[in-house]
This record gives C-alpha cells, sequence and structure tokens, in this order.
C-alpha cells in the first residue's frame, strides 16, 4: 500500500537523543535530562483525589464535545484571574492537549495549500502538523535581536492566511510584550491572516506577566494546555479559545475528529486549577533552576543565549563551538553524560549551531548536569 504524499513528516530528532540517552543508561551510565520538555512532577495532588473521587461516582463516558461546562467556565474564570479579561466561556473549547487544538484550529482555520507562517526557531509539529494536514509551513527566521520572535516586517506583502506565534516560546522561552504582540495581530489581520496565540507556557513566566492576545483583540484563536504550568502532559487535556462565531464550527469538527477529549483528564484538569499552590511550588522549583542555569552555563562557556523569560529552555547559539549540533549534542551525550537537543528540531537552517537545554528537572539534576557540562568543557578546550 502506498502512504500518502503528506503523511511524509519529520521525525522528532529530541526523541533519538532521548533513545540514545535510554540505551546510555541501560549500560549503567548515569545521565542527567536536559532534553525533555515536560515537567518531572505529576499531576497536582487535588487533581488525582478528584479523579479518585469520580472514578468511585461516574461512568465517565464521553462528554460533549466542546468540553465539560463546569472545566470550560473554570478556565475562563482563570482569564479573570491572570489577565482581567472578561471571557464568555462558550468561547472556550477542550481540545486533547494543545497539539489536539492545532489540528481542530488548523482545520477549521485553513484550507488544503494555505500558506501558514511560523517562527523559526519553533516548535517543530506546527511545520508537521501542518504538512499533514495539506497546507504550506512557512518559515519566518527570527532573528537574535528580536529575541527570536516575529516582527511584522518578517512576513510584511507574503499574503499568508495565518500566522502563528508562541509566547513564551519553545525553545528559546522568550516573550512577546503588549507592544509586540498587538503589532503581529495587527499586521497578520491587515493582511486578512487569521492570528493563533499558542500559550501553553503562561504561568511560567519569572519576570513579567505573560500576556494573552485576549487582552489585544477578540477576533484571534489562542492555544494552551494543562501540560506544562498545570504538570499534567499525559493526560491530554487542552483548550482553544476562539471567537464567538466560530464555536460552532470548532464543535462539528470536534464531534467528528475525537468525540470529546478524555473525561477523566477533564475531571482531573477542572480539580488542577485550584491547587495554585502546588503548582506555584513548581514554579520556584524552575525559577531556582533558571537562576543556576543562567549563573552557570555562560561559565560553562555557552554564553550566547536567548532572554529566558519564561517556559523551561534555554537556547543557546554554539556556532562557535561547532557547525553540527547533532553531532555535538551526541558528544556530549557521550562525554559529558547530558542529554541535551539539538536545534535541528526548531530551526532547521540555523539549528545546525544551536543546542536547547531544559530545566524542567529536579533542582539536584541540574546543579550536577551544570557541573558536568562546565568540566566537558573545560576539558574540550
Ligand atoms: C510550544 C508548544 N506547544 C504545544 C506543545 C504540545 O503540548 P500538548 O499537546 O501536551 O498540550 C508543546 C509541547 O512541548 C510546546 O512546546
Amino acid at each position: 500500500m502506498r502512504n500518502s504524499t503528506r503523511s511524509q513528516v519529520d521525525p522528532f530528532i529530541v526523541m533519538d537523543v532521548m533513545e540514545a540517552a535510554r540505551q546510555a543508561e541501560e549500560t549503567g551510565r548515569h545521565i542527567i535530562h536536559m532534553e525533555v520538555g515536560q515537567p518531572s512532577t505529576g499531576a497536582p495532588k487535588g487533581a488525582t483525589e478528584a479523579l479518585k473521587r469520580a472514578l468511585d461516582s461516574d461512568a465517565l463516558g464521553y462528554t460533549v464535545a466542546l468540553g465539560l461546562p463546569a472545566l470550560r467556565a473554570r478556565i475562563a474564570r482563570l482569564y479573570g484571574e491572570w489577565y482581567n479579561v472578561d471571557l464568555n466561556p462558550e468561547r472556550v473549547v477542550i481540545t486533547p492537549g494543545s497539539s489536539g487544538g492545532f489540528i481542530l484550529a488548523f482545520t477549521a482555520l485553513f484550507d488544503s495549500g494555505d500558506r501558514v507562517g511560523i517562527g523559526a526557531p519553533g516548535y517543530p509539529s506546527y511545520r508537521q502538523i501542518l504538512k499533514a494536514l495539506g497546507m504550506v509551513p512557512v518559515d519566518l527566521p527570527a532573528s537574535p535581536e528580536n529575541r527570536y520572535q516575529p516582527v511584522p516586517a518578517d512576513f510584511a506583502g507574503m499574503d499568508l492566511a495565518g500566522l502563528m506565534v508562541a509566547s513564551p516560546a519553545n525553545p528559546t522561552g522568550t516573550m512577546l510584550d503588549h507592544a509586540s504582540l498587538g503589532a503581529l495581530i495587527e499586521a497578520a489581520q491587515g493582511q486578512g491572516a487569521s492570528f493563533i496565540s499558542d500559550e501553553i507556557y503562561h504561568g511560567l513566566e519569572y519576570e513579567a506577566k505573560a500576556v494573552t492576545a485576549l487582552e489585544l483583540s477578540d477576533d484571534v484563536y489562542v492555544i494552551n494546555s494543562f501540560s506544562k504550568y498545570f504538570s499534567m502532559t499525559g493526560w491530554r487535556a487542552g483548550w482553544l479559545v476562539v471567537p464567538e462565531d466560530h464555536v460552532r464550527v470548532l464543535e462539528r469538527i470536534a464531534q467528528n475528529m475525537f468525540i470529546c477529549a478524555p473525561h477523566a483528564s477533564q475531571v482531573a484538569a477542572l480539580a488542577a486549577m485550584d491547587c495554585t499552590e502546588e503548582l506555584q511550588a513548581n514554579l520556584a522549583v524552575y525559577a531556582r533552576n533558571r537562576a543556576l542555569m543562567l549563573d552557570g552555563l555562560p561559565k560553562a562557556g555557552f554564553d550566547k543565549i536567548a532572554p529566558p523569560d519564561g517556559a523551561f529552555y534555554i537556547y543557546a547559539d554554539v556556532s562557535d563551538l561547532t557547525q553540527d549540533s547533532r553531532a555535538f549534542a551526541a558528544e556530549i551525550l557521550d562525554k559529558a553524560g547530558v542529554a541535551v537537543t539539538p536545534g535541528l528540531d526548531f530551526d532547521p537552517l540555523r539549528g545546525a549551531t544551536t543546542l536547547r537545554f531544559s530545566y524542567a528537572r529536579a533542582t539536584a539534576d541540574i546543579e550536577e548536569g551544570l557541573a558536568r557540562l562546565a568540566r566537558f568543557m573545560a576539558e574540550r578546550g
């Protein structure tokens, strides 16, 4: 049997790094994981307790396609609490992770062949999902001077059908402030492009509060998830906020594509939203790790780094150390026992000279990882 042309998407290189790290561990080596983009903590306790109660009392069958009404209402309330935005709960659509949200959003907004701008470096799946859906991802190479975020000049006159941004971003952790986000929304809308804002790392910010696109316009799609701040990656629960006149469109697609997001995860997610103390304690660990990384990485020789405003990543330009980030990451794994991600996942061209370091793990691991990196770099000379 043949495969479709659009199914020919690229693999995640970070998965290869994880596999190499696993093989090293199998031989008895101790590896520090700075490659993985997920919290090492589980779902907050209040979330698992709520689910235990539901398991005893509820059949947990399908929910309605748009998601549990109580969860949609609670998410709408979060926008009041976090950003002072008054949000109609009807505009919230619960999705199977933000990954499910991308599929819904792209399907609702774009036709086959439509060109959608994405920043490079950026989260690799944007490009691959767009391709798999028959759309055309257009890389917008972003410069370090612009914090590796797109600016209106990067897509002027490109006649895009859509523009997708992330703030805080993966792999850089950089954020768009009110003015920069506003300028992007205005420029996108000016050329008739739909604006999609990936806000999955909101809540994980260290100096300034992240700005939601909903503070600037109602005519945007916002994508978010319980995976990062709420520490629930494997539960596959996320959400979209869409304009009122798009809700019914999304509902029909969601009914057919997914029926609903996992019911059990929706129950747990609802309870997670009130576990502020535990979630803020996780954040305090990331903040400590970030401070250690910002001190330790430059000392080790990784000193060209993007300003990591949020998320749990640091993106380093290593062009003075290598022209092959994949080989360099393999060398670091082999000699230092630290797994890091080559930038090629995020930027197919310039990623050959960048690395992403994740600091989502326990602080003791970060300290050990930094010590190993410093030794490795000193020996490498
Ligand atoms: C920027 C960004 N968006 C979306 C996702 C997907 O997350 P999920 O599908 O778990 O919500 C990730 C995962 O790492 C990410 O980094």
